[in-house]
């Protein structure tokens, strides 16, 4: 039997740990919250890694129901520690390493922080929640990679079977499975939503629009892997967020929601109509961005395509994305035009190693 979530009925005073919300999508999410429900608590907990950036929060940090806890979810005690003294009655779990390239030169960091990190939340949430699960939940942010990959035709539905290929997925995979199992096994009340590629503002330059964005600006090399004929489904970031903030707060219990854009591109598509857009802006003749365009090595285990069929939470949640991809790319590239110094901070130091390790022959 089903168990019915509560949790719309006591919105007054929930205290929310958001894990990763100096992130990218995090960040959004922490912010939509804050926002929309001043009511609420929201303990942001971060352990700052490349990926995190307080930056990202400046405009929220000194709300008066926000809370910053820099912490490792990899360290099992100082989660519990954190659960016991702060009371959390809700779990929106982002915290992750979330770079494919990454995950293939380095996988043991994400099965720690992925799959690792997970079960310590989840163990806490156990200890701490202690069988009192009204009014408690924990919400799952995972990924459409954990399907593998599709062919031509065809979408993921919330049926279809996992079959991850790379570390990255393969660690989001396995989480869910623990999610899954805690519920299962223990009773712990969860929902889990699987999204595709998300674009937008704060978005850290290793992934494909915001580093192909930088190396526009700076006229460098756009390295297109294999024959740039890869397809996903592209989500812009705050619709991403407000679909997380319908499922948190009308997702039914034991659930999987599916999240996507219904907007595929070939990346060699998209890489066009950004280089155009990005022409524009700089003011430089059509064609010379697209002039950058180089193809290099692929990614080993590159999958296909991925394609999501969003119809469950549009149905039943009544999700859709708000805005289209050109509105969305056109937002996207001004934030970064307009955040230059956002963008030099976090390309100076590190990011120029893993530039070099990821991208030289
Ligand atoms: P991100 O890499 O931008 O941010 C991850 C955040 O987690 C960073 O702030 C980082 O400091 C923090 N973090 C990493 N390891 C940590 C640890 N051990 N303890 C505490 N904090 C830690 O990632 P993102 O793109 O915002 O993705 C967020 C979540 O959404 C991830 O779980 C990812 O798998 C999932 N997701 C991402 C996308 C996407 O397109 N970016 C799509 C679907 C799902
Ligand atoms: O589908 C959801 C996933 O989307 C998330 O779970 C991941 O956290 C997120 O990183 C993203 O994974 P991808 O591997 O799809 O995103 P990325 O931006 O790395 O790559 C998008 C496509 O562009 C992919 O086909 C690889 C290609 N690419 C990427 C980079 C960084 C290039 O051709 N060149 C590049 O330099």
């Amino acid at each position: 039997m089903k168990m019915k979530k509560n949790i719309k009925d006591k919105m007054g005073n929930r205290r929310i740990l958001i894990t990763g919300g100096a992130g990218f999508i995090g960040s959004h999410v922490v912010r939509l919250f804050l926002n929309k429900y001043p009511d609420y608590k929201i303990y942001n907990l971060d352990a700052l890694t490349y990926a995190g950036n307080l930056e990202n929060l400046k405009d929220v940090e000194n709300a008066p129901n926000y809370n910053f806890l820099k912490a490792d979810i990899n360290n099992a005690q100082e989660i519990e520690n954190l659960f016991e003294k702060y009371r959390f009655d809700s779990v929106i779990h982002l915290a992750a390493e979330s770079h494919v390239d990454r995950s293939i030169t380095d996988p043991l960091a994400f099965m720690k922080t992925n799959v690792i990190g997970t079960m310590n939340l989840l163990n806490a949430a156990k200890k701490i929640w202690d069988g009192n699960w009204e009014d408690k939940l924990f919400y799952h942010i995972s990924t459409d990679e954990v399907y593998g990959t599709l062919g031509k035709t065809g979408l993921f539905t919330e049926e279809t079977s996992y079959d991850p290929n790379s570390p990255y997925s393969a660690s989001k995979a396995s989480s869910d499975h623990f999610v899954r199992a805690y519920g299962e096994t223990y009773g712990l009340p969860y929902i889990i939503s699987n999204c595709s590629n998300n674009y937008g503002p704060n978005q850290f330059p290793e992934k494909l629009i915001p580093l192909f964005i930088n190396n526009i600006v700076e006229k460098k090399a756009l390295p297109v892997y294999g024959d740039g004929k890869y397809t996903r489904d592209w989500l812009y970031v705050i619709d991403h967020a407000i679909a997380i903030d319908l499922a948190f707060h009308k997702g039914e219990i034991k659930e999987t929601y599916n999240i996507g854009g219904f907007n595929e591109w070939q990346n060699i598509d998209l890489i066009q109509l950004l280089c155009e857009i990005m022409d524009k802006k700089l003011g430089r003749s059509q064609g010379e961005s697209a002039k950058l365009i180089t193809f290099v090595k692929d990614r080993p285990g590159h999958d296909k395509r991925y394609a999501i069929d969003a119809t469950k939470i549009n149905k039943s949640l009544g999700w859709k994305p708000s805005v289209t991809f050109e509105e969305g790319l056109e937002l996207t590239v001004d934030w970064y035009l307009d955040n230059e110094e956002w963008l030099k901070n976090v390309t100076s130091g590190a990011y120029k190693d893993y530039y070099k390790t990821q991208y030289s022959d």
